[in-house]
């Protein structure tokens, strides 16, 4: 509808809303309520691509909305301006996975793949940042580990595969879906042997995670300056830059070869299978089947080890 400059339009104006429905502000978010009924008509209209394609697929079908209903409109907006997922030659939804570069990823990968999640092309063996098989309904994104929860938290990606301490470490809003167990090491304090905390004043912590410090130091009452890096942590104490690092420690190589202990390890960290909220609510049995197949995998190879 074209906005005139005399006329302030209400949120109900700008959607078109009938008698019935009402939108809100809510939280910085415009949330849509709808009596019974209206649902399928509603959502097909709003969104006559993604959402709507979806929900005709599935012939009106859409247990995730008991009525009366009530969902993020501007989060359905924001799904419909993407890319369409349903795949012309397949229909099928394609569910988008942010993958992070390097060696985690690509043992999930490989697991999926080993699930029918396959794609025929190999990502290792090119730049492409995007590989995808219509025909399994999979497409995977190339991403820096420390970004793929910001995938997920924004909706470029539905799902994601992400390490506690980085998904801790940004607070993200997304489902936390499965516990993979893959990449287990632990968030610790390290210091160089020998190290003797000095109460008369603040400890200086270099790290990457300086959420994660920060609360760990709080929840102790104790001071600290932080010295925020971003790799190589354990050269900090080293060259007197800090009195102790939080880091993860994995097979603790790093911390012996530069001379450093752990003084305390205080969060068991893993890779988790994350979701973004709104797209569970379209994709979940998509997501649900991975997550099966996945955990079926998983709990296979934990009993041959
Ligand atoms: C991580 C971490 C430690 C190391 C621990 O570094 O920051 O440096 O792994 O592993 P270890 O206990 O098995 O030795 P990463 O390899 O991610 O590189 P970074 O220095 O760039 O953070």
């Amino acid at each position: 509808m074209p906005l005139l400059r005399e006329r302030i339009y209400t949120i109900e104006d700008i959607y078109a809303l009938p008698e019935g429905e009402r939108a809100e502000l809510i939280d910085g978010h415009i949330y849509y309520m709808a009596p019974p009924n209206t649902m399928h008509q509603r959502i097909s209209s709003i969104l006559s691509r993604k959402i709507g394609n979806y929900i005709d697929s599935n012939k009106g079908k859409c247990e995730v909305f008991a009525a009366p209903f009530a969902v993020y409109l501007d989060e359905l907006d924001r799904l419909n301006a993407m890319p369409p997922v349903q795949h012309q030659d397949t229909g099928k939804v394609m569910l988008n996975v942010a993958l992070p570069k390097g060696r985690l990823g690509d043992k999930v990968y490989n697991l999926l793949a080993g699930i029918g999640y396959g794609c025929p092309e190999d990502y290792n063996a090119t730049r492409k940042l995007v590989v995808e098989n219509p025909a399994a309904g999979i497409r995977y994104f190339l991403v820096k580990p420390s970004d793929v929860a910001i995938y997920v938290e924004h909706g470029a990606a539905d799902v994601g595969i992400v390490g506690k301490d980085i998904l801790t470490e940004a607070a993200a809003d997304v489902y936390e879906l499965l516990d993979t167990g893959l990449g287990r090491c632990r968030m610790c304090v390290a210091a160089p042997a020998g190290y003797r905390d000095d109460p008369s004043r603040p400890v200086r912590v270099a790290t990457k995670f300086v959420n994660i410090a920060k609360r760990y130091y709080a929840s102790m009452g104790r001071d600290i300056d932080i010295i925020k890096l971003n790799g190589s942590i354990e050269l900090a104490p080293i060259l007197g830059l800090s009195d102790v690092i939080v880091d993860i420690v994995e097979t603790g190589t790093t911390l012996r070869e530069n001379g450093l202990q752990v003084v305390t390890e205080f969060m068991p960290i893993s890779a988790r299978f994350i979701a973004n909220k709104a797209s569970y609510q379209f994709k979940h049995r998509q997501m649900d089947t991975m997550l099966e197949k996945l955990r079926d995998t998983l709990h296979k190879q934990e009993e041959e080890k």
